[in-house]
C-alpha cells in the first residue's frame, strides 16, 4: 500500500464557502469538464464543506431535469458516481436571458441559496460561454452589483474567464478594460488549462528545485528546443469558432506560448503569483520581432482527407460547417528566437497541428554534442543528450544518456532514465479543470494568465497573424497534409526528431 506523502496530509488552501454560479451551464464545457472537476473535487474532500453549483443558460430545466440529463450522460463513461446524489443535491440549474432584469432575479436567487448552504455570499462566475458574451456578463454583473466585493457582510467575487481570451490584440485590451471596470484584477481568473498539468507546474520544480539542471540550461549547452501539441482530432463540432480563429489563435496565443515561457524564464525570487508572472512577461518582451519578409521561419498547413487509426477522417474543407474554400491553418511551426544572454541564438520550435499521426504533447530539451567526439566510431558520432518532459500520452520526465553496448566492441547505446508519474502515483487525476478549479477556490493567481501576460503575447502574435492573414499575399503558403501525417512535408523533419526518444 502507498504511503501518503507529508503533503498528502496538508490542507488545500483557503476553500472558503461559496456558490459556484457558471454561465453556458447548458453547454459542452460544462457538461464535459466543470461538472466532472467538481464532482472529482468533492469526492476527493477537496470542495469546501459548504458549497453550492448554479448553472444557468437560456434553456429551461427544473433541478431534476438538470441533474438527471447529466447523470444520463455520464452514465456510460469513466467517472465513479457512486455518491452522485449527495453532490447533486448542491447543483442547481437557474434558467435566465442575459438582461439587467434577470441578472437581479439571479441575484436574489444566490441570496435564497446562501440562506440555505451557508455560503456567506461568496460567489465564482465562470463564463462558459461563447466568448462574445464575456464583455456582456461582465457588464451585467458590474451593474446589478454582483461582482464588487463585500456584497453582503464578507462576500468576495471571482470572476474565470475562459479561452479565448480576445482575438487579437485590440479585442484583448478590450476585453480586460471592460473586466476592470468592475472586477479587480485579483478578482480575475484567464484560465490556461494546460498549466495545471502535473508535468508543466513540473517544468519549475524540475528546473529551480535542482541543482544539477540549471547551469546547463542555456544557450552553451543547449542546442534547441522542440515544444509540441500534436492532436488526432480534428475541428469535431467547434467548427464556427475554430474557422475564425486558426491554430495561431487556438493554440499558440496561450498553450504554446505558456509552455514556452516557463520553459525560458528566470527563476522567481519566490514561488508566488505575482514573482512567476513577472518572469514569465520578461520571456515574452525577449521575443525577438517575428517578420516574415525578413526571414522568420513559420509553417502552416491545413489537413486533407486522411486515415487515422485505421478510419477514413474528412479533410477540414469537407468537415461540417467549415466553408469549402477556407484558408485558415489547422497546423503551425513557428522557430522562434528569445534575445536575451541565456538564450541568445537558440532556436525554439512551437509546433501544433490537428489530425495529426498521433496525439502529443512535450517539450524537447536537445543538448549539444560533446565537444569533441572522442568516441566517433563506424557506428556514428556518440548522440547528444536530451531531455524529454511530455505531458501526453503519458506524464513523464526522460534523459538520455550514452552508455556502453556490452560487448567486445566499443559500441555507444543511448539509454533513459525516466520518471513517469502514472507508475509512482496512482489516481492521479487527469482533469485539469479540477485543478484550476480548485486555485480559484482558493484564491491563487499561480496557474492563471495576469492582465500584461495575455496582453504582451497578443502583442507579439497580432502581427504575424496580419502578416499571414494578409489576403492580398498570403505567406507562407498554407501547405496541405493527409491527416493521419506528420504534417506539412516541409516540416516532417523536426516533427520526427522531436516525436523521436
Ligand atoms: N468545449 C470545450 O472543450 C472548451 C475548451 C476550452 C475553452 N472553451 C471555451 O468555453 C466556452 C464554452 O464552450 P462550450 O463548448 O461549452 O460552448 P457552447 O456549448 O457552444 O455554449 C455554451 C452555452 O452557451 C449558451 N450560448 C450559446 N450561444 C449563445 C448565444 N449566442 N447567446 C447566449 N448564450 C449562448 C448556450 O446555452 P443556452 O442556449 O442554454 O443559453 C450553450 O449551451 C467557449 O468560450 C469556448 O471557447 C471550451
Amino acid at each position: 500500500m502507498k504511503t501518503p506523502h507529508a503533503c498528502d496530509l496538508l490542507p488545500s488552501g483557503d476553500v472558503a464557502p461559496c456558490i459556484i454560479v457558471i454561465f453556458g451551464g447548458s453547454g459542452d464545457l460544462t457538461r464535459r469538464k466543470l461538472i466532472p472537476a467538481l464532482y472529482y473535487l468533492y469526492q476527493q474532500k477537496k470542495m469546501p464543506d459548504k458549497f453550492a453549483v448554479v448553472c444557468c443558460g437560456r434553456t429551461t430545466y427544473t433541478n431534476e431535469q438538470f441533474r438527471q440529463q447529466l447523470l444520463l450522460s455520464y452514465e456510460n463513461g469513466d467517472l465513479n458516481l457512486s455518491n452522485w446524489d449527495e453532490f447533486a443535491a448542491n447543483l442547481y440549474y437557474h434558467s435566465l436571458t442575459y438582461t439587467a432584469e434577470a441578472f437581479l432575479n439571479l441575484k436574489d436567487y444566490l441570496y435564497k441559496l446562501d440562506s440555505h448552504h451557508s455560503t456567506e455570499a461568496n460567489r465564482i462566475y465562470d463564463l462558459a460561454v461563447p466568448p462574445n458574451l464575456y464583455p456582456i456578463i461582465a457588464e451585467l454583473l458590474g451593474k446589478s452589483h454582483m461582482a464588487t466585493e463585500q456584497v453582503q457582510g464578507n462576500g468576495w467575487s471571482r470572476i474565470i474567464i475562459e479561452k479565448p481570451f480576445g482575438h487579437d490584440l485590440e479585442s484583448a485590451r478590450q476585453l480586460n478594460e471592460v473586466l476592470h471596470d468592475y472586477f479587480t484584477e485579483e478578482q480575475i481568473f484567464r484560465i490556461d488549462h494546460y498549466l495545471a498539468k502535473e508535468t508543466v507546474q513540473n517544468v519549475l520544480i524540475f528546473r529551480f528545485a535542482n541543482t544539477i539542471f540549471e547551469p546547463v540550461w542555456n544557450s552553451h549547452y543547449i542546442d534547441y528546443i522542440g515544444i509540441i501539441a500534436s492532436e488526432e482530432l480534428g475541428v469535431g463540432n467547434r467548427a464556427g469558432y475554430y474557422d475564425t480563429a486558426g491554430v495561431l489563435r487556438d493554440m499558440f496565443q496561450n498553450h504554446m506560448m505558456q509552455l514556452l515561457v516557463l520553459t525560458a524564464m528566470e527563476s522567481p525570487y519566490r514561488f508566488e503569483a505575482n514573482a512567476i508572472q513577472d518572469e514569465k512577461a520578461k520571456v515574452i518582451h525577449s521575443l525577438r520581432n517575428f517578420c516574415i519578409d525578413s526571414g522568420s521561419k513559420i509553417h502552416l498547413g491545413q489537413y486533407g482527407p486522411g486515415e487515422i487509426n485505421g478510419f477514413m477522417v474528412p479533410g477540414y474543407r469537407e468537415e461540417k460547417n467549415i466553408p469549402a474554400g477556407s484558408t485558415t491553418p489547422t497546423f503551425a511551426l513557428m522557430e522562434l528566437y528569445i534575445d536575451n544572454w541565456r538564450w541568445r541564438n537558440v532556436p525554439f520550435y512551437l509546433v501544433s497541428g490537428k489530425r495529426m499521426a498521433k496525439k502529443e504533447t512535450r517539450i524537447v530539451i536537445q543538448f549539444k554534442k560533446t565537444p569533441h567526439q572522442l568516441f566517433r566510431s563506424p557506428f556514428g558520432e556518440s548522440t547528444a543528450n536530451k531531455l524529454i518532459i511530455e505531458t501526453y500520452p503519458q506524464e513523464s520526465i526522460k534523459l538520455s544518456f550514452q552508455t556502453k553496448n556490452p560487448g567486445h566492441n566499443l559500441c555507444l547505446r543511448s539509454m533513459y532514465m525516466d520518471f513517469v508519474y502514472q507508475e509512482h502515483y496512482h489516481n492521479i487525476s487527469s482533469n485539469a479543470y479540477a485543478r484550476v478549479l480548485l486555485d480559484c477556490i482558493g484564491g491563487d493567481h499561480t496557474l492563471f494568465w495576469r492582465q500584461d501576460g495575455i496582453e504582451l503575447s497578443w502583442s507579439f502574435l497580432t502581427p504575424i497573424l496580419q502578416q499571414c492573414e494578409n489576403r492580398q499575399k498570403i505567406m507562407p503558403p498554407l501547405q496541405f497534409y493527409p491527416a493521419g501525417s506528420l504534417g506539412p512535408t516541409s516540416s516532417e523533419k523536426i516533427i520526427q526528431t522531436l516525436f523521436t526518444d
